[in-house]
């Protein structure tokens, strides 16, 4: 009768002890969970967002010849170029013509084929001694300069550079029937 609330009392510690030593642990595992499952999902959030922090774009230098085959320029040289292309996870390989010319500076420029009028192929003529888009009729000089027709700018000149012997350049894609230079990937 008399002994009851003392024995209450220290069952209630001891219950108390274990209750937080059970909450402690609960506690260490939650945060040890809590950590593997933060650990893990780095990766797999990095793989889903991957797509997001890579550019859709293009990749960066493509070959386009020895830059000896270029020395005694005469007329626009055609030449067909691969480059990488990122899609989300996919990397596709695409080829695309450009024409090594002169700049009026008498460097070497490269100019892509695509006409900027709407997308069509341009080529060089010799009879004509210019460019000439077979869609609308655009002309363009032999620096890729617009002379006539629909097309608002001349053919689109492409960052390149000479390295270890080689033409080198940079694939772009353009806005189309602009009047200047758009990138788009
Ligand atoms: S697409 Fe070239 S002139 Fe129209």
């Amino acid at each position: 009768m008399g002994h009851g609330p003392g024995l209450d009392t220290n069952e209630t510690k001891e219950n108390v002890i274990v209750i937080n030593r059970r909450s402690f642990f609960g506690a260490l595992l939650g945060i040890g969970t809590a950590g593997m499952g933060a650990l893990l999902a780095v990766p797999v959030l990095r793989y889903v967002l991957y797509p997001l922090y890579t550019k859709a774009g293009l990749g960066e230098w493509s070959v386009v010849g020895p830059v000896d085959e270029f020395s005694d320029l005469a007329k626009p040289i055609r030449k067909t170029i691969d480059f990488a292309q990122r899609d989300g996870w996919r990397e596709v390989v695409s080829s695309q013509s450009v024409y090594v010319t002169k700049a009026e500076d008498n460097q070497l420029k490269v100019i892509s084929a695509i006409c900027p009028h709407l997308g069509c192929s341009a080529s060089w003529q010799n009879a004509q001694n210019e460019f000439v888009c077979p869609c609308h009729g655009g002309r363009f000089a032999a620096d890729g300069a617009h002379v006539s027709g629909p097309p608002p700018r001349g053919l689109d000149a492409l960052p390149h550079k000479v390295e270890n012997g080689k033409l080198m350049v940079h694939f772009k894609y353009f806005r189309s029937n602009v009047p200047n230079q758009e990138v788009l990937g």
